[in-house]
C-alpha cells in the first residue's frame, strides 16, 4: 500500500508498531506502512484530484483493521496543528507534543515543514504525498492502537478543513474509542488568521470560511453556501481557491460574490503565509477573477473578501468592529 512513486521495495519486515509484516519502504521517511494491520485499499491514491464531484462515487479507500486486530495496550493519538508553516508560527504546546511523539504521520509537505529537532527525535516518520488522507489517517490510528504515541499533523488547525474529524470517525469505525487512545487535538493558527494578519485587520468582525474544494462537497452545495454567506455582512475567507481542475469553481465563486457585493469591495490574497514563497496582494472583488490565472492564487492561497464596511488604509485592509459608532476617536 503505497502512494509514493519514489517508494522502492525492500525486504524490511520490522514493524515499528508492534505487528510485523513485510512492507515496502523507501529510505528514510517512508510512505509505506510500518503497521501490521493494514488498510484494505489497493491504493491510497485518492480521488481528490477528480475535478467534478457532484456525482461522486466512493473511493476504494476503506478501513481495514479493527480494534480486535491489536494486542497489548494502545498508545495515544494526537492531532496537531502546525500553524501556517514557519517553525516560529507553531504553538509551544504543538512543539512539545511533537517532541514527545514516537511516530509522526502527515502529508509530505507538512512533515517537511517540521524543525530538525522534532524530526530527529521521532522514532519514525510516515508521510505520503497529497491525497490518501483516509489511509494516512488510518495508518496513524493503527500505529496508536499498536501501542505507539502518535501525532498526526496538518497545517493550520486540525479542526479547519483538516483531519481531526476524520480521525475520530475512523477510530469509531474500528470499534475503538477516543478515550482508549487519549485522543486529543492540539490547535494551531488557521490559515484565515495567519493570512488576516498579513493583510492588516480584515477579520475583526463576524466572519466565515468557505472552501472551494469540491473533493468532498459537491459544487452546487458550495455555490449555495457562498450565496448564503455573501448575502450577509461577513468577511469571507476562501480556502482551496484554485487549481487547474478547479478553475471553473473559482470563476463561479467570483461571479456569485459579485452578485451580492460591490466590485470595489476590498479583497486580500495571501499565498503561502509564513512560507518561503509568501506573497500578499490587496485588490478588489471586480479584479479578483483575473488573479485566478496568476501564480498568486493556487492551493496554498487564502483569499479574504471584505464586507461592505471593509476599507483599505495605508496598504492594510480594515474591517471596523463598530467602536466608531459608540466612541469618539
Ligand atoms: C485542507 S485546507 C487546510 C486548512 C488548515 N487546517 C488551516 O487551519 O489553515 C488547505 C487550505 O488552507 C489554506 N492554507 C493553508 N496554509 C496556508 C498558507 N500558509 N497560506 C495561505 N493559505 C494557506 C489554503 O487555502 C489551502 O488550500
Amino acid at each position: 500500500m503505497s502512494t509514493d512513486d519514489t517508494t522502492t521495495e525492500t525486504d524490511e519486515s520490522t514493524s515499528k508498531c508492534g505487528a510485523s509484516e513485510t512492507t515496502q519502504s523507501s529510505s528514510s521517511s517512508t510512505s509505506s506502512s510500518k503497521c501490521g494491520a493494514s488498510t484494505s485499499s489497493e491504493s491510497s491514491k485518492s480521488k481528490c484530484d477528480a475535478s467534478s464531484s457532484a456525482t461522486k462515487k466512493k473511493t476504494e479507500e476503506k478501513v481495514g483493521s479493527t480494534v480486535d486486530d491489536f494486542e497489548g495496550d494502545p498508545g495515544s493519538l494526537t492531532a496537531v496543528g502546525l500553524g501556517p508553516g514557519e517553525p516560529e508560527g507553531m504553538t509551544q504546546r504543538a512543539k512539545a507534543e511533537l517532541l514527545d511523539a514516537e511516530h509522526i504521520v502527515g502529508y509530505t509537505t507538512y512533515t517537511e515543514l517540521l524543525p530538525d529537532e522534532i524530526i530527529e527525535q521521532a522514532d519514525d516518520m510516515y508521510n505520503t504525498p497529497m491525497c490518501g488522507e483516509v489511509s494516512r489517517t488510518e495508518e496513524a490510528i493503527d500505529r496508536a492502537l499498536a501501542g505507539n504515541d502518535v501525532a498526526i499533523i496538518g497545517s493550520g488547525d486540525p479542526n479547519v478543513y483538516a483531519l481531526a474529524g476524520l480521525a475520530l470517525e475512523i477510530v469509531e469505525s474500528k470499534g475503538a474509542t477516543a478515550s482508549m487512545l487519549d485522543f486529543e487535538v492540539v490547535p494551531g493558527v488557521p490559515a484565515a488568521q495567519s493570512c488576516g494578519a498579513r493583510l492588516g485587520a480584515p477579520l475583526v468582525n463576524d466572519s466565515v470560511s468557505v472552501s472551494l474544494s469540491d473533493h468532498l462537497t459537491p459544487m452546487p452545495e458550495i455555490e449555495s453556501r457562498l450565496h448564503a454567506v455573501a448575502g450577509e455582512s461577513f468577511t469571507i475567507s476562501i480556502y482551496n481557491p484554485w487549481s487547474r481542475k478547479r478553475r471553473e469553481n473559482f470563476q463561479k465563486a467570483c461571479e456569485i460574490l459579485l452578485t451580492h457585493r460591490d466590485e470595489d469591495t476590498p479583497v486580500g490574497i495571501v499565498h503561502g503565509a509564513s512560507r518561503d514563497d509568501e506573497a500578499v496582494e490587496i485588490t478588489t472583488l471586480g479584479e479578483l477573477e483575473a488573479y485566478g490565472e496568476t501564480d498568486l492564487v493556487d492551493m496554498t492561497t487564502t483569499i479574504v473578501v471584505g464586507n461592505e464596511e471593509t476599507y483599505v488604509w495605508d496598504g492594510r485592509m480594515v474591517t471596523p468592529r463598530g467602536y466608531e459608532s459608540k466612541y469618539d476617536y
